[in-house]
């Protein structure tokens, strides 16, 4: 049975009993409006830990004052119907007032890699994801906790995150879920419409043009961004944010792409802002 819990001290007192018994806790962070992208999150942590832990929490910290927190999509009957199905142990939904007091005061800020890409045009995201996730993993305290390579950026502050402030817990990357067309899942695709939904096939089909021209021998960075700038030129729909190709640890600029290199694109269709990224594998 799926136990839903929503006072943050429950869930830790559940969750310090758990480990006295000797239980491994893995931990999967969410906003909720599950889609496959999270289910296979919650599958991966169900197959490493002896109890899993679904947080859903639409984080006012990490929204912008622009951004769509009050219209982001929420669904938490049906969240919970899908992970009672996936056999999920606990459901923590808190409340905002749970994690934010009047007057709290404290923010975690990482302040090198999540500067650049998805940081530049929404200042101050990180450092409320950061925020969020490190009081969950104080809250859970678990083993593992479960991360999407969709949102890679996200992912790497958080591995940074981990390592400089010491935060006893592993994190566990897992890839992307994509429709059967390639779009990747995301809970904002419920925002498009049909005709915005196909033209947000460019991403994935940019992501894969790229790859296809770097195993054609074009390595220069310069060039396989313009390659995929101009795939959404002729788009009336699709306008590209950004498009980066970085060293896939450090997030810094490349020149030419040697071994790998991260492929990242933020692009708004519409007003719906998708995120898309790959790792380029140079044949070489
Ligand atoms: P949310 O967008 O709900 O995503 C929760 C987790 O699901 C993230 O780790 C994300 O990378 C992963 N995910 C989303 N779509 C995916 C896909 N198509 N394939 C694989 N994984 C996917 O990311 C957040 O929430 C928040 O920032 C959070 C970490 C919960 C902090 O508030």
């Amino acid at each position: 049975m799926t136990v839903i819990i929503t006072d943050p001290r429950v869930l830790s007192r559940k969750m310090e009993e758990e480990r006295e018994r000797g239980k491994s806790i893995g931990l999967v962070p969410t906003m909720g409006y599950l889609h496959e992208g999270h289910l296979s999150l919650v599958g991966q942590c169900r197959k490493e830990n002896d109890c899993t832990v679904v947080s859903i929490f639409v984080n006012p910290t990490q929204f912008g004052p622009s951004e769509d927190l009050q219209s982001y999509p929420r669904n938490f009957q049906g969240d919970v119907t899908l992970l009672e199905r996936e056999r999920v142990d606990l459901v923590f939904a808190p409340k905002p007032e749970d994690m934010y007091g009047e007057d709290f005061s404290v923010f975690v800020e990482e302040e090198s890699l999540s500067k650049n890409l998805c940081g530049a045009s929404r200042p101050g995201h990180f450092r409320g994801v950061c925020t969020v996730v490190l009081k969950l993993f104080n809250i859970a305290r678990p083993h593992r906790a479960y991360f999407g390579q969709k949102d890679y950026q996200q992912l790497k502050v958080i591995q940074r995150m981990v390592r400089d402030l010491n935060v006893p817990v592993e994190i566990r990357p897992c890839p992307i879920v994509r429709d059967p067309d390639g779009l990747a899942k995301s809970s904002r695709n419920s925002y498009l419409s049909d005709g915005e939904r196909s033209e947000a096939l460019l991403l994935s089909t940019s992501l894969k043009a790229a790859q296809e021209a770097l195993e054609g021998g074009e390595n220069r960075v310069p060039a396989l961004r313009e390659m995929v700038l101009q795939r959404f030129e002729k788009s009336p729909l699709a306008t590209p944010e950004y498009v980066e190709i970085r060293h896939p640890e450090t997030l810094e600029s490349l020149e030419t792409v040697e071994k790998t290199a991260l492929l990242a694109l933020a692009v708004r269709v519409g007003k719906t802002r998708l995120i898309d990224n790959c790792i380029l594998e140079s044949p070489r």
